[in-house]
């Protein structure tokens, strides 16, 4: 049987890692994987992350499984991260469950909706991450795209989407990144939330929030501006947290999925489909990840050092970004790279074509995602200069 399986296509961004490692170009700089890398490009285990392991080792006396939706006070935590001092934090109108990962929580969540709305199409930005269609195809879920990028300006095109979400009917589902927009670094003002969330109350669709990066645009509160423009503004909505990046724990896949419904009643009854979709699944969540964090969460000190070293990552990003502007500009590039110091996270679109990306590639080893997406992170003080002396000369053709 298996002889006839047909090989599947390779990651398009994992595969370019694989590429990189191969490369035995000592100049060689990858600018395609997702993950935030400190000034020495090495991704580092957080200080407050090692000490939440060193008291788990002593402290910690059992491997039993976890129920289903995970550790109890990291469920009571997550919704403390979402909504602050808002009473929403506390409410009984919300549930959390801890997931391995947000790919997890995306996954969960979209089990759920099809299971409770087989008919609902989830809509996407374009672009989005590469791995959402993917997601919600392998639920069974339908899914269709609403802009959200205008390469002309590298803004966003808020026009077309606000027009765009105000005709999705009634029981589809929209995703929206929270923020840090994932691939293009772009996110919605205030203002622009406050009008997707009248949008979303007015049409009646389901908002589906991927929270990645809470913490890697401007800080914690800052970041969830937009969750809880929505909140207020609609009774029901989905959020897929990913403490990958602002933990820095991307192997220990620790996330969560949070529904927050109209009332105490139907929140009890969205988490017990929650927990079905998650038992026909992987059954219960792996424990370490959950564990850091909420060891972490739960004592003063190391949340102190936690939001300390956070804004460390987010600091050297939001510095990456104007190094490379004035980079680009000391090089005499043929355009303005000015819009990258304006947006946001690990992630921008860099304006590159297919082609350019190959030629960076194959005369320089510099590894970006073939869309032209880099990864910000990536880049250090160390390889600034020859980073924008071979784009520009691959610009220049
Ligand atoms: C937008 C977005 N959502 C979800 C995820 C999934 O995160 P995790 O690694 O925790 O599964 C990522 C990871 O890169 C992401 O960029």
């Amino acid at each position: 049987m298996f002889q006839k399986v047909e090989a599947a296509p390779p990651d398009a961004i994992l595969g370019i890692t694989e590429a990189f490692l191969a490369d035995t170009n000592p100049d060689k700089i990858n600018l395609s994987v997702g993950q935030y890398k400190d000034a020495h490009g090495k991704t580092p285990v957080l200080r407050c992350v090692k000490a939440a392991e060193q008291r788990l080792l002593t402290e910690e006396n059992t491997k039993a499984y976890l129920p289903i939706d995970g550790r109890q006070d990291y469920d009571r935590q997550v919704p403390s991260l979402l909504w602050g001092s808002d009473s929403l934090a506390t409410s009984n109108r919300v549930a959390s469950v801890q997931t391995p990962g947000g790919t997890a929580a995306l996954r969960v969540a979209a089990d759920f909706v099809q299971s409770a709305f087989p008919s609902a199409t989830v809509w996407c930005s374009t672009p989005t991450w590469a791995n959402h269609a993917s997601i919600f195809h392998a639920a069974g879920l339908k899914v269709q795209y609403y802009p959200y990028f205008r390469a002309e300006s590298n803004g966003l095109d808020f026009g077309a989407m606000i027009g765009s979400l105000h005709n999705v009917p009634a029981g589809d589902a929209v995703l929206l990144h929270v923020c840090c927009h994932n691939p293009t670094g772009i996110d919605p003002t205030a203002e622009q939330w406050s009008e997707i969330a009248a949008a979303a109350r007015e049409k009646q669709w389901l908002p589906i929030l991927d929270f990645a990066y809470q913490g890697f645009g401007v800080g914690l509160e800052e970041d969830a501006l937009g969750l809880r423009a929505i909140s207020s503004a609609c009774d029901e909505l989905l959020v897929c947290s990913s403490f990958s990046k602002n933990f820095g724990l991307y192997r220990e896949r620790v996330g969560a999925l949070t529904a927050l419904t109209g009332d105490a009643t139907t929140t009890k009854s969205v988490l017990s489909r929650i927990k079905k979709c998650i038992r026909s699944n992987y059954s219960n969540p792996p424990s370490h990840g959950a564990a850091i964090v909420a060891t972490v969460l739960s004592d003063p000190g190391f949340t102190k050092d936690w939001h300390a070293e956070l804004a460390e990552m987010r600091d050297r990003i939001n510095g990456m970004r104007s190094s490379f502007v004035a980079g680009m500009a000391k090089a005499n590039a043929p355009r303005d790279f000015s819009f990258i110091g304006q947006q946001r996270g690990m992630f921008s679109f860099s304006g590159l074509t297919p082609q350019q990306v190959d030629q960076l590639r194959d005369r320089f080893a510099i590894y970006v995602v073939r869309d032209g997406r880099i990864n910000v992170a990536g880049m250090t003080d160390e390889t600034m200069g020859y980073l924008c002396d071979s784009l520009v000369s691959v610009l220049e053709g």
